[in-house]
């Protein structure tokens, strides 16, 4: 497939992102990628552009900075056609929430919910012109309810669910097609990969490499799937978290998510 169109994703440096991006180039899609100012983005988009052939604009932007979304959806628009925009980058973190710093607080909410929707608004008008486009959005298994010492992370994320479904009910018969992905933990970093391995085997179980969720999750997008669940084990918890009353899952998440910290010093980092 040789197009002139584009699909834009963010975060797409590392970990998830990264793999979405391979995944959308394999199909022929050419990509814009953005990332935190450094120079691994545009290796990597030299590289993809290299192996399959696609077109690849890379973005160096602080998504969390006052008026960086704006900046970068009018340059964006401005130059290409977006049939596809994938809101993947996001940060979290597992602390007490008083040691958490307000700033560490403050990015989990510009960047996992206000960076997503902006993007979104700016973005539309471009998708829209298209004859169809797509719209992903990444949240996670946390989006299903309340957890301690993550407080501000799930709650971002049933923001991203709840956003997701309602622009997608909205924009139904527009061609744009919203779609929400709630992929269970991948080891994508080191912070992430320690935080994974203090959890139980069963938990563990759910674990899937960004490879998996990315096939997973541009499969299930092109065929306008709207909630994607990647994985068995995934699908599972998300029919049990319907069963288990609120209450209850707070006294297994509390002991299970105490684990987490233990040793623990810092954390701002994704979950
Ligand atoms: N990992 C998991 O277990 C897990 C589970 C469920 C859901 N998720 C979700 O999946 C998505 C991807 O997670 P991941 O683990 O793949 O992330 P990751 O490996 O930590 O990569 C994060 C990406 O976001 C970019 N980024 C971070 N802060 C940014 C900012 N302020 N402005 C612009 N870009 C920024 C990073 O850029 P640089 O590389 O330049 O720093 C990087 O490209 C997130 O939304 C996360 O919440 C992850």
């Amino acid at each position: 497939m040789k197009t002139n169109k584009y699909t834009l994703i963010t975060g797409a440096s590392t970990g998830l992102g990264k793999q979405l991006a391979i995944e959308c180039a394999k199909l022929g899609r050419n990509l814009i990628l953005t990332a935190l100012p450094n120079e691994q983005i545009k290796k990597l988009g030299e590289d993809i552009s290299n192996e399959y052939k696609v077109k690849v604009q890379t973005y160096e932007t602080d998504l969390t900075q006052e008026g960086a979304v704006k900046s970068l959806s009018l340059t964006i628009s401005a130059k290409y056609e977006i049939n596809m925009l994938i809101n993947n980058a996001g940060v979290g973190g597992t602390l007490p929430f008083l040691e958490a710093t307000p700033d560490n607080i403050d990015q989990i909410v510009l960047l996992n919910m206000r960076a997503m929707v902006l993007l979104t608004r700016f973005l539309l008008p471009n998708l829209k012109k298209q004859k169809k486009a797509y719209i992903l959005n990444i949240a996670s298994m946390a989006s299903f309810g309340p957890m301690p010492f993550k407080t501000v992370y799930p709650a971002s994320k049933a923001f991203v669910y709840s956003f997701s479904r309602g622009l997608g009910a909205e924009l139904r018969g527009t061609g744009v097609v919203v779609s929400v992905a709630h992929p269970g933990g991948m080891k994508t970093n080191p912070e992430v990969t320690r935080r994974i391995e203090k959890h139980s085997k069963l938990i563990q179980a759910t674990t899937l490499s960004t490879q998996k969720v990315a096939k997973i999750c541009i499969r299930q997008l092109l065929k306008n799937d709207e909630l994607i669940i990647p994985g068995f084990m995934n699908k599972v918890s998300w029919v049990i978290l319907k069963i288990i009353p609120v209450w209850m899952r707070l006294i297994i998440m509390r002991s299970s998510l105490q684990s987490e910290l233990q040793d623990s010093k810092q954390i701002i980092q994704v979950a």
